[in-house]
């Protein structure tokens, strides 16, 4: 079997145009201009090419997007200072902290500063308990962007063996609660491996659906999937550089030999990366409609 490739890339396009119709409605309706700012703190270049894309992303779907470069040596209480700014400030519907922060900032008190109907990264523990109780909430872009490839491309997930191996606060543990959610994309039986797990590949072998949010590249091999099971891949790990200069990617997930026994997978890039810019455009739409009580 060769596996149907899930393509991120168009999948997002398809979700931003519907964005695009949404935000010029918003204006022409009721004159929303939904507003998104970028907080970034020191020259980290990944985190700069980060915040770049976002701001680019927001600006092409005709978002206000207004970015923040802090220098490195920016004290938490003015960072705290910035962000409460921007939590009174009626032209900015979402707030992202690009994370992670300098050593010396104390990266939650910062995420727990962000007035919550401005979390659009679904970081804040109000919206981490909505979610877990299953209400409406921001949810946090990568897990969301995941649900959101499953169901437009009709992987099934009531009834499915998921397993997920990653227990990070951003990607493992909420793509493992929405997942056992009584809604679409959810109703699955979830295992979560990690570090501790003791016989990951047994479990893994009994898989309907795999996510791979490790940062190991190509650590899931074929004789670890069961015949077509469906391969969500959220790494991104630099493994080299091109001569061009531009770095060489691969995932968590060993694509060539995977794809030979999956029914679908997403390849990296291409796959899940394009999903977390586009459902962060996503939630700042909507905060933007719940500040004007149309949501
Ligand atoms: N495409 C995107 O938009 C996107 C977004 C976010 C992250 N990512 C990528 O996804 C990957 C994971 O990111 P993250 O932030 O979730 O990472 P993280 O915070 O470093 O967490 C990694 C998780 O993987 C587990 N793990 C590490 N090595 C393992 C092993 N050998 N066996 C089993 N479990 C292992 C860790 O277990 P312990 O908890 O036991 O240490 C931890 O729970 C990275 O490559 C990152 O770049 C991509």
């Amino acid at each position: 079997m060769t596996a149907k490739l899930i393509n991120g890339t168009e999948v997002a396009k398809a979700i931003r145009e519907e964005l695009t119709v949404e935000v010029s409605e918003l204006k022409e309706k009721y004159s929303i201009v939904p507003g998104l700012v970028t907080i970034l703190v020191g020259e980290d270049p990944a985190s700069q090419s980060y915040v770049a894309a976002k701001n680019k992303t927001a600006h092409a779907l005709g978002i206000h997007s207004e970015q923040v470069t802090l220098d490195v040596d920016t004290s938490e209480e003015d960072l705290l200072a910035l962000v409460d700014k921007y939590n009174n400030d009626p032209k900015i519907n979402g707030i992202l902290v690009q994370l992670p922060l300098p050593k010396h900032i104390n990266e939650a008190k910062v995420l727990y500063a962000i007035n919550p109907d401005k979390d659009v990264d679904g970081f804040h523990p109000v919206n981490v308990g909505k979610m877990v109780l299953g209400e409406e909430c921001f949810l946090p872009c990568t897990p969301h962007g995941i649900l959101e490839l499953l169901t437009r491309s009709g992987v099934e997930t009531s009834g499915a063996e998921v397993v997920i191996i990653g227990r990070s606060n951003i990607v493992g543990k909420p793509i493992a609660n929405l997942m056992l959610q009584k809604r679409n994309a959810g109703n699955a039986t979830i295992t979560l491996c990690h570090t501790r797990t003791k016989d990951m590949a047994a479990h893994c072998r009994r898989a309907d659906i795999i996510i791979a949010a490790v940062g190991v590249p190509k650590m899931v091999t074929a004789d670890m999937v069961k015949d077509g099971a469906a391969i969500i891949d959220v790494g991104v790990n630099r493994i080299g550089q091109a001569a061009n200069g531009k770095a060489i990617l691969a995932g968590d997930v060993d694509f060539e030999g995977v794809k030979e026994k999956a029914s679908c997978i997403t390849p990296v890039p291409g796959g899940v990366g394009p999903m977390t810019i586009t459902m962060l455009m996503k939630n700042t739409v909507q905060a933007a409609k719940m500040a004007a009580n149309l949501s």
